[in-house]
């Protein structure tokens, strides 16, 4: 059996998710991959939860809720890497699942850069450390021979990253088309099936799959961010959220999306990467499009996302479904971590 140690950032709906789903896992992990994976820490912005040893979740919380205060386990100014030193030693990961700040980064961006100097893999969930300092994250996993991941800042339970790196590995990328945000998706379904964009907004957000800013989600961001990151994996470019051309969905007319599922035809929030005019310059963009029955993604509904890799030799390649919700991205996070440690097979 080979003992992981995690380090868990951020315990919000993603983290809570993420801890419970390991709970459940546990004996599974441990007879199919001989895995132990054991959090050690839990940080938070005011400090850690830590004790030493393998934490449990009744450490950690009440009625669902961070238990902090008279918690012996709760150290008010405890750093995350204080306690990734503590462990001492290279090869555990850290888990990052803090909020999103698009133009700092942090504070993942600073969890993510600590833990890979410190000889740690990291799995990454917030997509503002991605956006903003990418680059830099992977020079630094390179120079210290560590694994850098990230299905969960691109599209989570959908597999992207994993198509696009992996399973078309050999074949060129000549253009990416995604339905990468849940929340746009149910809201744009529902708006088709007679719901006004409110009414359809605050069911998305009670299935707890909208950001806790659904700006994000509606004003295009989250899927720009998505587009970028798998564009920059899968083309090896190093192009920057401001070169993501973004409309979202807040000022659609509901009339418009009624119209075109009576038509047959449906309104979807699609991401595109394609070769620019400019030689070597790829154009990327979030806007609301009208698209035929006979698209790859046109079944693409509710809370449903997708992609399409168009490729030289592999043809069209499209992956459809993935659950958008908080066990859907700890079930992608869960699966890097599994990817990295997992035995040779
Ligand atoms: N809010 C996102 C969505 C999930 O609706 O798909 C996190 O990226």
């Amino acid at each position: 059996m080979k003992a992981v140690p995690l380090v868990l950032t951020g315990f919000g709906h993603v983290g809570r998710a993420f801890f419970s789903l390991l709970r459940e896992k546990r004996e599974d992990l441990e007879r199919r991959y001989g895995l132990a994976l054991e959090v050690l820490a839990v940080g938070r912005a005011e400090g850690c939860f830590y004790a030493g040893g393998p934490l449990d979740a009744r450490q950690i919380s009440q009625a669902g809720e961070p238990w902090t205060s008279g918690n012996p386990a709760w150290h008010a100014g405890l750093k995350v890497t204080d306690a990734i030193d503590r462990h001492g030693g290279r090869g555990g990961c850290l888990v990052e699942c803090t909020l999103s700040d698009l133009e700092t980064g942090e504070p993942g961006l600073s969890y993510v850069s600590a833990a890979l100097r410190a000889g740690w893999h990291a799995v990454v969930a917030s997509k503002g450390a991605l956006v903003v300092g990418l680059p830099d994250l992977r020079a630094l996993a390179t120079g210290n021979g560590v694994a850098l991941k990230y299905s969960g800042a691109t599209a989570a339970a959908l597999p992207t990253l994993d198509v696009g790196l992996f399973s078309l590995a050999g074949a060129r990328v000549e253009g990416i088309q995604g339905i990468l945000n849940g929340t746009t998706n149910y809201i744009l379904t529902r708006m088709g099936e007679g719901l006004d964009y409110a009414e359809a907004l605050k069911e998305a957000q009670d299935k707890g799959i909208a950001e806790p800013d659904p700006a994000h989600d509606v004003e295009g961001w989250d899927t720009a961010c998505k587009i970028l990151l798998i564009t920059n994996a899968c083309l090896g470019t190093d192009y920057a959220l401001k070169d993501v051309h973004v409309a979202g969905i807040t000022g659609l007319a509901a009339d418009l999306v009624r119209s075109a599922r009576r038509e047959g035809r449906s309104v979807k929030l699609l991401a595109t990467a394609a070769p620019g005019r400019t030689k070597g310059r790829w154009t990327l963009d979030v806007r609301p499009s009208l698209i035929d029955p006979s698209h790859p993604l046109a079944q693409v509904n509710g809370t449903e996302k997708g992609i399409t890799f168009l490729t030289d030799s592999m043809g069209s390649v499209t992956v459809t479904g993935g659950r958008s919700n908080p066990r859907g991205a700890a079930a992608a996070m869960l699966k890097d971590i599994i990817n990295i440690f997992r035995p040779a097979f």
